[in-house]
């Protein structure tokens, strides 16, 4: 069987679910991809350092320029977060040829422009699936699915932690602290987890999928946003009360003059889909003019759940069916967006 070479750079919560996926289930790439997916090297900052994951001798690395002075991967799922030096490696790799697998929605929601400019050029693709709501097939969907399909609106949870906090607070009376702390143990928050209490992931999240469901072009920076990092335990028992719960829920929504966009806590009804979505569940609403209201429902983060995304990305790489091709990546950078109007 041909086999397609795969690189992984970042050997955190992602990576090492990467890993595991293709180590212990190279069966299931095999049969979906038609070829081996060979994990040939994993970028890791420090060889030293303890990881659960044994890996194959020769795999590990410290050498970023192993992978880039290697012809034979073609593959790269880049799982390192943050804007730098994630950007620059990733632009060093498809320099050198090598298609991208992220699930950095923090790099694509600020460098998106760019990032997929340089990638046109190259003829180079960069897959994305990740980057928003963990295991739930969003991208594919609307970028695909739905592409039929003028979406009205999309409205849901789009971050894990954030939910996964308010969950407890409200459901188990834990404590803010405590939770945040669990949410990182479980690997649920990023590595600076005030993005995710603040607001910030939401907002690049819905960035993303503004970029893909409206055509528009919208820096995260600009939406508005309120995080749950302000709430107390009375917000939410107060809520409770009415009958309510609180979500940090993300809208985009056609409006008659432009887009409006937004991320916040919002009481949302109980025993409404949105209300019982919990823990680190993510789910999202989406209003096409064609197909109407379509509910995805699922783990938006985690390690296994975040790669399964990945892994799927990097099997349609592999055999050049990248859902997110060239005509996707046109909509990162339309010279005239629609009007985004920002509510205030
Ligand atoms: P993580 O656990 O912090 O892992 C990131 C890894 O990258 C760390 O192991 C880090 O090494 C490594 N790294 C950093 N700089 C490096 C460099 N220059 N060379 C090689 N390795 C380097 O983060 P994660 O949770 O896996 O998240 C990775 C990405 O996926 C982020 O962009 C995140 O937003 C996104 N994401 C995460 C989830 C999730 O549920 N966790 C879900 C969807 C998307 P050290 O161990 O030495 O620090
Ligand atoms: N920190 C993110 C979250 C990871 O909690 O949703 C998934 O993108």
């Amino acid at each position: 069987m041909e086999k397609t070479n795969i690189a992984i750079v970042g050997m955190g919560t992602v990576g090492t679910g990467v890993a595991r996926l293709l180590l212990d289930h190279g069966d299931r790439t095999s049969r979906h991809a038609g070829r081996t997916l060979w994990l040939k090297k994993a970028v890791v900052r420090d060889l030293s350092k303890p990881r659960d994951i044994e890996l194959p001798d020769g795999v590990a690395t410290d050498s970023i320029q192993e992978v880039i002075d290697d012809p034979e991967i073609t593959v790269v799922a880049q799982l390192i977060g943050g804007l730098e030096p994630a950007r620059q490696i990733m632009l060093d790799l498809m320099e050198a040829g090598k298609d991208i697998v992220t699930a950095n929605k923090a790099l694509l929601a600020q460098h998106g422009p760019e990032l997929f400019t340089r990638a046109r050029e190259l003829g180079r693709s960069i897959a994305f699936e990740a980057s928003v709501a963990g295991g739930i097939p969003i991208i594919a969907n609307i970028s695909q699915c739905l592409s039929a399909n003028q979406i009205v609106s999309l409205e849901g949870i789009l971050n894990g932690t954030s939910n996964f906090i308010v969950t407890q607070m409200d459901e188990r009376g834990a404590s803010y602290d405590d939770v945040v702390r669990q949410a990182q143990k479980l690997g649920y928050a990023e590595a600076d987890p005030a993005m995710d209490v603040d607001g910030t992931d939401a907002a690049q999240k819905l960035a993303i999928l503004s970029h893909l469901a409206f055509g528009a072009t919208v820096d995260w920076a600009d939406i508005p946003k309120v995080g749950i990092d302000g709430l107390a335990a009375d917000d939410l028992k107060y809520a409770r009360q009415l009958g309510y719960r609180i979500k940090l829920i993300g809208s985009a929504k056609l409006a008659e003059d432009g887009l409006e966009l937004s991320v916040g806590p919002t009481l949302v009804k109980k025993g409404t889909p949105l209300a019982e979505v919990r823990d680190a569940y993510n789910a999202i609403r989406v209003i096409g003019d064609a197909v109407g209201p379509v509910f995805y429902h699922g783990l938006g983060a985690g390690q296994m759940p975040t790669a399964s995304a990945v892994v799927a990305d990097l099997i349609d790489t592999a055999v050049g069916r990248t859902r997110l091709t060239f005509q996707t990546l046109e909509y990162f950078s339309i010279d005239q967006p629609p009007r985004v109007k920002l509510r205030d």
